[in-house]
């Protein structure tokens, strides 16, 4: 039984665990405040929050709901429009009013939960944070500019939030109902009875579901919910997202380990992360929306092997490791070396992946990511392209370049990086490597560009990493490339 909290009731059921949330919303309780658009985690209809108990408190993430197999609201808080409710009109949803932001209203609701999420955050609020929480939510009606005026009421009106308990401040204002209070009692116990729905199975048939062919491992169903959506509604899942173990970003011999359900979201809020690695939040911006950043996880983008995967991107030029976990052992394994082929990696079907590592000291190393989509927010990637450099003096001692959109895997530019390792940053060099960069790669032409494009692409990022690592070097010389 998969058992949760919504709203102000607590629900079991023993639908699929791989159906989706916004169906057993609409369809089994009757909740139709959350809308069906698009099912793809694009347009941001069916936003809902979803809270999870950490320590003694629930922290609420926007979620998009068509996305989320059931068996990942286990042993949550799941809230939707209706479950905000006061009896008057939030701030939130005056400042909807006020501003024009509604005409025909399919996409109010998503668009106030975002802003609630917003609201519930541990952190201050602004007006940029404000308006990027609403970044996943499209309006065929309003322009947006209306939508943003209300988002800005909002960050005024939040300005003194209490960033240390923001719901009970919220509820000491009127602004969410009173139930929320009670909120982390309640799914303390529901976590200390109710077994998650795949740990049930386990114990039935005394060995893991996976064994029996039916069921597919899913952490946040980002890309699973959406490439296989009706054969999961009809089938349990075994779900990673909320595993304890595969959680967590630390510090472990001079290395930083991401666990493998690690979200994109907490990857870039991470202290650890953006102490080792600090160019992570800006990279982060540059992925997909917060609704679906707060669902998807690392190893999920990296096992999805999607040429374009932006996270794969980032982690091969930080030179990472993934550990792998069998039946029997355990083993590490260059990531560079995961990718055998389009979609086919060198893990089978009992291996998954525990966590992410990698060596980065700030001091001494260069990063650049850059990625070219058709938008710069929500879309996914044309080319992309990411490098480390290691400097000694003018010249570079250390290169991991790697590139997205140019082959058939997150390609890690093994001949670029090692000709790029012992030459001086100089135009002459950027030139050459391009020559043998453009032999490493293969695009094809498809719906993000054509094989030109893309290799026009792939040249520009070159430059662009080293304009931007190397302003003064590269810019005076760039009309030779
Ligand atoms: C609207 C939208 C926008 C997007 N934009 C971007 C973007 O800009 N950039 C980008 O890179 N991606 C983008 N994506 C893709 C998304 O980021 C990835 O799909 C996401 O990281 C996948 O993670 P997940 O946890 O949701 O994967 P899931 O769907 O849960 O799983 C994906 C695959 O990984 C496997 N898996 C998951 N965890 C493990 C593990 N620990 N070990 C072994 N196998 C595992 C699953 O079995 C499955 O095969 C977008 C997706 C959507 C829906
Ligand atoms: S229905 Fe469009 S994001 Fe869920
Ligand atoms: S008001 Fe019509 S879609 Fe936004």
């Amino acid at each position: 039984m998969v058992t949760f909290i919504l709203n102000n009731e607590q629900v079991s059921t023993a639908k699929p665990t791989g159906s989706s949330l916004l169906d057993f919303i609409r369809y089994d309780m009757g909740l139709t405040g959350t809308k069906t658009g698009c099912r793809e985690g694009d347009c941001g209809a069916c936003t809902v929050l979803a809270g999870t108990l950490t320590g003694n408190t629930v922290i609420y993430r926007s979620a998009v709901s068509c996305l989320m197999p059931l068996g990942n609201a286990h042993g949550k808080h799941i809230v939707t429009i209706e479950g905000i409710n006061t009896g008057h009109l939030s701030h939130i949803q005056q400042a909807m009013a006020d501003q024009g932001a509604i005409q025909c209203g399919f996409c109010t609701p998503g668009v106030v939960m975002s802003l609630v999420a917003e609201s519930t955050s541990y952190r201050k609020t602004t007006r940029d944070s404000a308006i990027a929480s609403t970044g996943g939510n499209i309006c065929r009606c309003t322009g947006y500019k209306s939508i943003e005026r209300a988002a800005e009421a909002i960050s005024a009106f939040l300005g003194d939030k209490e960033i240390t308990d923001p719901v009970r401040w919220l509820i000491e204002r009127k602004q969410l109902p009173e139930y929320f209070l009670a909120i982390p009692e309640r799914l303390a116990i529901i976590q200390a009875t109710e077994p998650p729905p795949e740990q049930a199975e386990h114990t039935k048939h005394g060995k893991h579901p996976e064994e029996h062919g039916m069921r597919l491992r899913i952490a946040g169903g980002t890309d699973l919910m959406v490439q296989k959506a009706d054969a999961l509604a009809e089938s349990g899942i075994v779900t990673l997202s909320e595993r304890k173990d595969l959680k967590g970003i630390k510090t472990e011999a001079g290395r930083c380990v991401i666990g493998a359900s690690v979200t994109i979201s907490e990857a870039g809020e991470s202290e650890t992360l953006n102490h080792y690695f600090p160019e992570i939040s800006s990279c982060i911006r540059l992925i997909a929306s917060e609704h679906v950043r707060n669902m998807a996880t690392v190893a999920g983008n990296i096992v999805n092997a999607s040429p374009i995967g932006d996270i794969s991107i980032i982690l091969l030029a930080l030179n990472a490791d993934v550990t792998i976990e069998g039946d029997l052992k355990t083993r590490i394994l260059p990531l560079r070396d995961l990718f055998l082929g389009y979609k086919k990696l060198d893990l089978s079907p009992e291996e998954f992946i525990r966590s992410v590592s990698f060596e980065y000291n700030p001091a001494s190393a260069l990063f650049s990511f850059e990625k070219v989509s058709r938008r710069t927010h929500l879309d996914i990637a044309s080319v992309n392209s990411a490098i480390q450099l290691r400097m000694a003096g003018d010249t570079i001692a250390e290169c991991h370049l790697s590139a997205g959109g140019v082959g058939p895997v997150p390609l890690y530019m093994r001949q670029t990086s090692a000709f790029l390792t012992g030459r001086p940053v100089s135009a002459e060099s950027l030139m050459l490597a391009n020559e043998i960069m453009q032999e490493e790669a293969s695009p094809i032409s498809d719906a993000r560009g054509s094989e030109g494009y893309k290799r026009l692409l792939l040249r520009q990022l070159l430059i662009a990493h080293f304009m931007k690592l190397f302003p003064d070097k590269i810019k005076p010389d760039i009309g030779q490339l």
